[in-house]
């Protein structure tokens, strides 16, 4: 059994290495122990947990991070025949006729809602259409299988096939792409693209469950028998009992770095969802970058983790743990000192909570500190080890 590595399947921004949950579940629990990642992104946590046959949970804010989990468990269902499933979403979306206007058939339709014309300013009208083409398809699709990996998918491929290529951080502030990336951008064939990220995508899952132990069936009947995926605040949250939780493994929101929410405007908009400033996801989500220029957007941040440690620290079982996943700030500039020192502050305010067993740090690879330019002076994380010995 090896990691699964979700980055591979969606470009969700600041995820981190399945080996890091992947060995912290496999070193501090057993098989059938409770897993839960209240910050769960697309799921890092959750589908090593799930292949290590132990039980995830996990809340997270967004709802495209939180539809992209949802649609993934579907793709583990030990029974699935993969390849098959993959090859007839390929065969399904052969019929594309250049001669349709796919998005008035959108517009015209009243059975759901994509926000078309908000998508319009992100694509030139060749990958818009293609686009919506396989909208309507994944719309009309009735297996929940095929589905799932259509929506994976299709949240994953619209910013591969978007103009705007200057990094998430354009598409969160709504920069819309100007003539000149739409003329680079006029060839890309969004067809082609998806039936490749499916294909990848069922033939890695796949993959994955060749190796998985003989409870494995018996632990994904149990998951599927209940709802352990929450679209939620996990600061006000109570659908995970006291005392159930035998390990958390979380990589928070950092101050002030990066907007998921608005980084996935386009997975929003084709959901049928606006962002204007009174979207839930958006007013909920912890460490937002929108709030870097606030004058208290750090204290507020320390304010919003503490109310997230109380309930963790209640969620956990005596003798379950806690890790922590955060970055190591340097000392480069004001805004780094900030943010290192609200770091400390969180970490301290778990330790009243908790006891702190270890850190260990890590070095970041380069990849990632190249990733996006805030992330550059972002050299090490370190991994906070708590345990809860005592009733809290
Ligand atoms: C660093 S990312 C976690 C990524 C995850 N470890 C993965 O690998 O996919 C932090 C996540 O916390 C979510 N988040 C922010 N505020 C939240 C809140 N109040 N409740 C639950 N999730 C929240 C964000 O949407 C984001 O997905």
């Amino acid at each position: 059994m090896y990691p699964f590595d979700c980055r591979k399947h969606h470009w969700y921004p600041a995820t981190f290495i399945p080996a890091i949950p992947f060995t912290l579940i496999e070193i501090l629990t057993q098989p059938q122990a409770t897993i839960y990642d209240p910050f769960s992104g697309i799921g890092t946590t959750y589908f090593q947990a799930l292949l290590l046959s132990r039980k995830p949970f996990a809340t997270e804010n967004c709802t495209v991070a939180a539809e992209f989990t949802k649609s993934m468990f579907l793709l583990f269902d030990p029974g699935l025949d993969h390849l098959t499933v993959a090859n007839e979403i390929c065969r399904e979306t052969e019929n594309f006729d250049s001669q349709k206007i796919y998005p008035d058939e959108i517009r015209k339709t009243s059975d759901f809602t994509v926000l078309i014309d908000e998508l319009s300013y992100w694509y030139t009208p060749n990958v818009l259409n293609k686009l919506a083409y396989l909208f309507l398809l994944e719309k009309k699709e009735k297996d929940m299988y095929k589905k799932a990996a259509m929506r994976i998918t299709i949240s994953a491929i619209l910013r591969t096939t978007c103009c705007q290529d200057r990094g998430w951080g354009c598409i969160a502030d709504n920069m819309k792409p100007n003539e000149a990336q739409k003329k680079d951008a006029d060839n890309v064939d969004a067809i082609r693209i998806f039936q490749n990220h499916v294909k990848r995508l069922l033939s890695d899952v796949g993959n994955h469950l060749k190796f998985v132990s003989d409870d494995y069936r018996v632990v994904y009947k149990e998951v599927t028998s209940k709802k352990t995926i929450f679209q939620a605040d996990n600061r006000d949250f109570n659908e995970i009992a006291d005392n159930s939780i035998d390990l958390v493994v979380t990589s928070p929101t950092y101050p002030n770095m990066t907007d998921y929410v608005k980084s996935q405007r386009l997975s929003y908009y084709w959901l049928g969802l606006s962002l204007t400033k009174d979207n839930a996801d958006g007013l909920r989500e912890i460490g937002a970058r929108r709030k870097r220029g606030m004058k208290d957007s750090i204290s507020n941040y320390v304010d919003d983790m503490k109310k997230t440690n109380e309930k963790l620290a209640r969620t956990v079982s005596e003798g379950g743990y806690v890790c922590f996943v955060l970055p190591e700030f340097g000392n480069f500039n004001q805004n780094d000192v900030e943010r290192k020192g609200s770091i400390q502050q969180v970490i301290s305010n778990f330790s009243t909570l908790l006891s702190k067993e270890k850190e260990i740090e890590r070095i970041v690879p380069a990849g990632r500190k190249s990733h996006n330019i805030k992330w550059a002076t972002l050299e090490k994380e370190k991994i906070y080890i708590f345990r809860k010995n005592k009733k809290v």
